[in-house]
């Protein structure tokens, strides 16, 4: 199914009640749904419901991860607070891991003044890196936002508007290459090479990445994917 959509989700940044970052990713979701080629959602971090009394992919919330999983990119709309992302985006993020990798992901900095949640999104690139995805040059910040848009949230500014198509475009490429890259280029690091069969329709999948999974003590993890049907699976090859 080559011709499958492109999946990328919009993961606003806050759980903040009233948050003004969420109307621009409402605008970002519904300005990738536009492409035909694109299927999207926005996923609300204060609708995961994610446990707070532990961390990382022990409180997994399933339909998160499997969306991830499915996902052919990640859009990120989120606010600057104490010049550093919010502490509940990085909670999210860290209850996926292997879900990411290689996958790319664009940015979209949101603040009251006249920065644009600049410094979040430089703060936020090395946790992204180290997540497994791949962030992309583009990126987007809506400085002001109070006044970003009208009544019925339409943007306002036509050079934030063309920042943003310009990351989503970016994006759509980089999806484009990733995913072919994910199912079809070997990490050609074996022979013979590693393999796993889909869980999914049970033909043979691409091995395209060993990760070190810090959080199980260093453990290298292969990850595989599905030219068929898009799935993926992974197989822990043990201590690194
Ligand atoms: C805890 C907290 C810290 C903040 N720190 C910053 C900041 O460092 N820089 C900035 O421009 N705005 C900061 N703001 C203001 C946000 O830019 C403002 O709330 C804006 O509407 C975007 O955030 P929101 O999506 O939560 O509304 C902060 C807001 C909160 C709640």
């Amino acid at each position: 199914m080559a011709d499958r959509p492109y999946r990328i989700p919009v993961l606003c940044g806050t759980v903040r009640k009233g948050a003004r970052s969420a109307e621009v990713g409402r605008w970002v979701t519904a300005r990738l749904a536009e492409h035909p080629t694109v299927s999207t959602q926005l996923i609300e971090l204060g609708s995961l419901g994610l446990a707070t009394d532990d961390e990382g992919t022990a409180i997994k919330q399933r339909e998160f991860s499997e969306l991830i999983d499915q996902s052919d990119g990640l859009v990120i709309v989120s606010p600057e607070y104490n010049h550093g992302y919010p502490a509940s985006l990085k909670h999210a993020l860290d209850t996926n891991y292997t879900e990411y990798v290689h996958k790319p992901v664009g940015l979209v900095g949101v603040s009251a003044g006249p920065f644009g949640g600049a410094r979040m999104i430089e703060n936020l690139l090395p946790v992204l890196r180290g997540l497994g995805l791949v962030p992309i040059q583009r990126d987007a910040t809506v400085g002001n936002v109070a006044t970003a848009f009208d009544q019925a949230g339409a943007l306002l500014d036509n050079g934030i508007r063309r920042r943003i198509d310009g990351m989503l475009t970016e994006l759509r490429w980089m999806a484009a290459a990733l995913r072919y890259g994910r199912q079809s280029v070997s990490t050609q690091t074996e022979a013979p090479p590693a393999k796993a069969d889909c869980p999914e329709c049970g033909l043979p999948m691409n091995h395209h990445a060993s990760v070190i999974d810090e959080e199980a003590g260093g453990a290298t993890t292969n990850v595989h994917a599905c030219s068929i049907c898009g799935g993926s699976a992974t197989v822990s090859v043990g201590p690194s």
